[in-house]
Parts: C-alpha cells; structure tokens; sequence
C-alpha cells in the first residue's frame, strides 16, 4: 500500500523532470532557428522565419502546459534584450511593433494547438492527421490571423488588407507544421511523452 504510493509520487515527479527537460530543450531548438536569417517579404515588414517550428513543435510535444512554459521562456529572455529572436534582435519593444501580434500568437499557440485536439475526433486524434491539423490551425492559421489583426492596427489598415499579407506566410507556415507533425511523432516515441 505505502510502497505503492511512493511509486507513484517516484513517477509523478519523473514525469515533471522529464517535461521540464524537453522544454528547455525545444527553447534551445527555438533560439537556434533564430540564427537561419528571415526571408524579407513585400508589403509588410515581418519576415519569413524558422522559429515558429519551434513553437509549433512545443505545443504539439509538450503540451498546452509545458509548452507554453518552453515559449514564454524564450519570449522572457526575447523581451528582456537577448537576441534571441531571427535577425539578432530582441528587447521589450518588439512587442509593440509590427510582428508583436505574432509573438504573442506565439504564446498562445500551444494552448490553441491543443484546444484543437480536444474538438477532434479521437480516432482522428491518435494519428499523425490529427497533429497535422490541430498544429495547423493553431500554429499557422490562429498565429498567421493573430499577428495579422495587431498589423491592422499597428498601420490603421483594414484587417482585410493585412489578412491577405499574412496569407503569404501560410505556404511555409502550412510545410512546417507537416514537418512538425512527422517529426514531433517520432519523438514522442523516443522520449516517451505522455
Ligand atoms: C520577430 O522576429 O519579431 C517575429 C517574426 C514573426 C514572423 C511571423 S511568425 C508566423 C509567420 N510565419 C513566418 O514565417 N513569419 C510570420
């Protein structure tokens, strides 16, 4: 009886341990795609970046809880002025300027990534479809309206105007969250998470 109870508290706090490594560890994968350089794109002056695998990656292996855990620990040290972020900025002030709806979009993904999961169909769920559609709507097309909603605001421009910019990010946005969704299935197995 007594024992049982200890090998369940030893497994509860294996459990943590173990979430709480592969956070930092996706934060760490998050900052390195900030060194692949954006791709400039016209109209509007946010970039086509890498780092948002990182994010999608942290919702759909971790968790709505420890992935958010893993971005806001990278968004932490963004505002705090390391160069985290793709190009070597960084500082509190990117929050207000024109990509600042995307960083935030970035903090709420991995919750969406998983609000999704629990309208899907389990049957659905268990496959790598379903990673593929919830880190889909959530990683790309919650992040690609979010930050296009704070650009109509930033630039007093219709929020159609800005929507169709951040279309353009959907292409590349909708490959990596196929490229999150085979990859984040390997892992799982390997680490075994949850
Ligand atoms: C920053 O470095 O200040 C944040 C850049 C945000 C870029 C957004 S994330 C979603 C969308 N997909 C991209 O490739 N770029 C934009």
């Amino acid at each position: 009886e007594r024992q049982e109870e200890e090998f369940k508290m030893e497994r509860k706090v294996q459990g943590t341990v173990r979430m709480t490594v592969v956070a930092a560890m996706i934060t760490a994968l998050t900052i390195a795609m900030g060194l692949v350089p954006g791709i400039p794109m016209i109209l509007i002056p946010v970039p086509i970046i890498l780092q948002n695998i990182g994010v999608m990656f942290a919702g759909e292996v971790l968790g709505a809880k420890y992935g958010t855990l893993s971005v806001a620990v990278f968004l932490l040290l963004a505002s705090l002025g390391f160069p985290v972020l793709s190009g070597g900025h960084g500082g509190a002030a990117v929050f207000v300027g024109p990509t600042g709806g995307y960083l935030v979009a970035w903090l709420l993904a991995p919750m969406v990534i998983n609000l999704v999961k629990k309208f899907l169909p389990s049957k659905i769920n268990s496959g790598w479809i379903g990673s593929l559609v919830s880190v889909w709507l959530g990683g790309a097309v919650f992040m690609d309206l979010f930050g296009a909603f704070w650009l109509s605001i930033f630039f007093h421009v219709p929020f159609v105007t800005a929507m169709v910019s951040s279309l353009m990010f959907i292409p590349g946005d909708t490959i990596k969250a196929i490229l999150t969704a085979l990859v984040a299935k390997r892992l799982k197995k390997i680490v075994h998470l949850r």
